[in-house]
């Protein structure tokens, strides 16, 4: 069958991948092309980095920037004509930033040193890649899911707040890669449950846009967790998000479906109704997405069940294997592969 590239292409749409360099073992930490990369090659026309960009990886102290793995991804990817988006230029939360940033002594003018750092980082980054990557998620989650609330850091509290901490990078980004999509990056989505989350990214975006904040997208990660798909909690489910996604692009914002998979958290052992469930879930999600023509890019984060990271997040209760992406664990399609070619066929 045509690449879900190719499928996507058709309608002007793009289809990728977030791919990670696996460590060979666990003493030495080797660059090594993973497993699936004849499927991100074969499947993908646009791959993200899983982890290789973000400040824990680039960043091992204050004075050094670390590019090996990251531009070893890159050159991968250019090798074989594949775009590259950049995985994220401040995951403003604590637990997410090097032990370093969160322990880092700001001296005398708080303020001042924290702008160097986060501007230093962003442009550096930036400068390094121009035009080679085409779109950053800038920010990723800065909303707390719990109330809504924005997320502070050392960092955003040396600087003074996490709005002018997240206008900044976007700003210095714009300046750095002119030519590049900013994005805003989070995982509120339709399950129920994310109602305060999606207030407090709705609120995010409108003060972007108050302040002027050059912030083109967002960023809808996608971690979907069965429901059942059909029934009146479906429909009121699918209602909330229209609303939801109508709000984000009357703000004239863009989306991208950024991180896509899918979790079936009640179903039992079976794989075939596993996975016709997933693939189902996922039709229906797509036939959603797809009817807003601000969406063109389209990545899953993670081709293969073998390497996803819903595994070691959360197994599941019956110690079965997870099964949330396109490809097995032997790289065989899934029903989901299907499920989202027919989607893209039918937008
Ligand atoms: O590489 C080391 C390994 O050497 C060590 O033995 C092992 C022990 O903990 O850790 C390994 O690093 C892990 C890394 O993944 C690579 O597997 C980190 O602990 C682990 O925290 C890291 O998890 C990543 C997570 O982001 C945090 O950065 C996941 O792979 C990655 O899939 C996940 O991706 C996020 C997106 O960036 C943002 N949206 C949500 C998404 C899922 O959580």
């Amino acid at each position: 069958p045509p690449s879900l590239d190719t499928v996507a292409r058709a309608k002007g749409m793009r289809f990728g991948s977030a791919v990670a360099w696996r460590p060979r073992n666990s003493e030495a930490y080797e660059v090594a092309l993973p497993l699936d990369a004849a499927l991100l090659d074969r499947e993908c026309g646009i791959l993200v980095p899983e982890n290789e960009m973000k400040w824990v990886a680039l960043r091992p102290s204050p004075t050094r920037f670390s590019f090996v793995r990251f531009d070893a991804m890159l050159a991968y990817a250019e090798a074989n004509g594949i775009a590259m988006r950049g995985h994220t230029l401040l995951w403003h939360q604590p637990k997410w930033m090097p032990r370093w940033a969160n322990e880092y002594d700001f001296g005398a003018n708080p303020r001042a040193e924290g702008e160097r750092l986060l501007v230093e980082h962003v442009r550096t980054v930036c400068e390094r890649y121009g035009a080679r990557v085409g779109a950053y998620d800038v920010v990723n989650e800065t909303v707390n899911p719990a109330d809504g609330g924005l997320y502070d850091t050392a960092l955003s509290r040396a600087i003074g707040g996490t709005e002018a901490t997240v206008d900044l990078a976007f700003r210095t980004a714009r300046a750095a890669a002119p030519h590049a999509q900013l994005v805003y990056n989070d995982y509120m989505s339709w399950e129920p449950g994310n109602e305060r989350h999606r207030a407090g990214v709705l609120r995010l975006l409108e003060g972007f846009r108050r302040r002027g904040t050059p912030v083109d997208a967002l960023g809808v990660q996608s971690h979907l967790i069965t429901q059942g798909s059909d029934g009146p909690g479906a429909l009121q489910l699918q209602r909330d998000w229209r609303a939801f996604l109508d709000a984000v692009v009357a703000m004239e914002y863009k989306l991208v479906i950024t991180e896509l998979d899918v979790r079936d958290n009640n179903l039992p052992a079976d794989i075939a109704v596993r996975d016709r469930a997933v693939a189902d879930y996922t039709r229906a999600y797509l036939d959603v997405m797809f009817s807003y023509p601000q969406l063109r890019d389209v990545l899953v984060w993670g081709m293969s069940d073998r390497y996803s990271w819903i595994e070691g997040f959360e197994p599941r209760p019956d110690g079965a294997p997870r099964r949330p992406t396109v490809y097995d664990a032997q790289f065989r399609p899934k029903p989901m592969r299907a499920a989202i070619a027919d989607a893209f066929a039918a937008a």
